[in-house]
């Protein structure tokens, strides 16, 4: 996709005018929520760097691709968007500060973020108690948009994620003993690991072993030991690629053949570097987006985003784009970037997107089918699509 010399001036021209607004510290024009001309502020906390850098990089790529699209095309109300974009380094703590910022000296129109569940709920009792909207393109722990009516989310949740990951064990895997190996430090993963054991274990599975891991930790063979000797015939890993990575190696290591299975946070090229091509055979996953599903938005989707950062774009990439369009149509909608109209419109969130339709339902969270991958030749293959 090549940008018209007229759109790339015009959006540096509106950069440019936001970047003298904000440097003011009083923001008057585009700066305000309330504003009714000007570029409209959105601020994007991500982890940019750090062990989830991967989520943040690719899912910031995503909406950067999805704000440039409505730009080219004149942005909404007749303003373009200007995406503020901030790194919490995948650290606790850093998101709700970056937030507050967001809030208080940018008085952006929304909030987009996060992919991981713990920084989403870190930020978003912040954005409701300002009744900010928050858009999470890809949090799927239920708790994320419990918070109150100013945060939502344009994915699936872990209740539907740890179901379907259940009967794929038992229907397609055909395991009916497994071994749990989950991260006590992320919200995610002690969700997932209870969504996945409850429909397990109530559709006639077993639970040989379930044992415990913490992020950061690098050395997992205690536990692999332990899991091994339970004797089961799949390990369920509801985790983040950088340490699922090393617990496939190091369970391959131990001489585990069995099949290792877990959720949409396996997902980066980073995971293939890690593990390595071979312990990952006989490994799956479920997650929001293939490239290769045929619809005319994920082709154009692809294209373009191939175009523009010359990778394929994964389930990150997709959803932060979806999160940036789901904004981008309730404004349309709002008619307004004022926040009582605009939580209104996007609660009403109802688009064809390039993970599917998203419709929120009442509790904010979009319903829509997943997919599971596997990993073939260093590359990941699509398997199957499961519907909600
Ligand atoms: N769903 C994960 C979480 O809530 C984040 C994630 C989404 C990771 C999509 C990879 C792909 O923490």
């Amino acid at each position: 996709m090549s940008v018209p010399a007229t759109a790339k001036r015009r959006s540096f021209l509106a950069f440019l005018m936001a970047a003298s607004v904000l440097a003011a510290c009083k923001p008057t024009g585009g700066g305000s929520a309330t504003a009714t001309t000007g570029p409209i502020v959105v601020g994007e906390f991500a982890s940019l760097t750090g062990s989830e850098a991967a989520f943040g990089q690719s899912s910031h790529k995503g909406t950067e691709l999805a704000f440039g699209k409505l730009n080219q095309a004149g942005g909404v109300l007749g303003r373009p968007f200007q995406l503020l974009t901030e790194d919490n380094q995948s650290k606790a703590g850093e998101s709700a500060t970056l937030v507050k910022k967001f809030l208080s000296r940018d008085h952006v129109v929304a909030v987009l973020g996060e992919v991981a569940s713990g920084r989403s709920l870190e930020a978003g009792p912040i954005c409701q108690a300002a009744g900010i909207p928050m858009i999470s393109p890809s949090s799927t722990n239920p708790k994320v948009t419990e918070v109150g009516d100013a945060v939502f989310r344009v994915c699936f949740t872990d209740p539907f994620q740890g179901r379907l990951l259940a009967e794929f064990a038992r229907k397609t895997l055909k395991v009916h003993r497994v071994a749990i190996l989950s991260d006590t430090a992320s919200a995610y993963s002690v969700g997932l690991a209870q969504f996945f054991r409850e429909p397990f274990v109530a559709g006639g599975g077993e639970v040989a072993i379930e044992l415990k891991y913490a992020s950061r930790d690098k050395d997992f063979k205690a536990q692999l030991t332990a899991i091994k000797a339970a004797g089961p015939e799949g390990i369920c890993v509801p985790g983040y690629y950088t340490e699922v990575g090393l617990i496939i190696k190091q369970a391959r290591e131990l001489g585990l053949t069995i099949p290792i299975f877990g959720g949409d946070g396996w997902e980066a090229p980073q995971l293939i570097e890690i593990a390595g091509n071979d312990a990952l055979k006989n490994t799956f996953y479920s997650t929001h987006f293939s490239p290769i599903q045929d619809s005319p938005q994920v082709r154009e989707f692809v294209a373009s985003f191939q175009a523009k950062y010359h990778e394929v774009p994964d389930a990150m990439a997709a959803l932060g784009y979806d999160s940036a369009v789901a904004l981008a149509e309730a404004v349309k909608k709002a008619g307004s970037t004022e926040p009582d109209k605009l939580r209104a419109a996007l609660a009403a969130t109802d688009f064809v997107g390039v993970t599917g339709r998203t419709k929120l339902n009442a509790q904010r969270d979009a319903p829509k089918a997943a997919v599971i991958i596997t990993v073939e030749d260093g590359k990941f293959k699509f398997l199957q699509t499961i519907e909600p």
